[in-house]
């Protein structure tokens, strides 16, 4: 069975437990350019060895940029406002 740390803020939220990596590494590799699976999987191994998380460290990668993306969005209407 697999499972994963729900409690924000107490906990890390861990993607994959194999490599303990965590949403908050995801996020980082993100903000460094990961913009794929493959990319992650070859930055912080994630998916590499059981590969159970590979979903759920789709939708944070996803996620990641997402914010990434409205982040920047925000920062340009901004700019674009001044
Ligand atoms: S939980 Fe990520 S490879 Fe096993």
């Amino acid at each position: 069975m697999f499972y994963v740390f729900l409690i924000q803020g107490v906990q890390p939220m861990y993607v994959c437990l194999c490599h303990g990596i965590t949403e908050r590494d995801i996020e980082s590799a993100v903000d460094e350019g990961v913009r794929s699976l493959k990319e992650l999987s070859a930055t912080l191994g994630v998916a590499t060895q059981c590969g159970k998380c590979s979903c759920h460290a789709k939708q944070c990668l996803r996620e990641s940029i997402d914010r990434r993306h409205e982040g920047q969005q925000m920062h340009y209407a901004a700019i674009t406002a001044i």
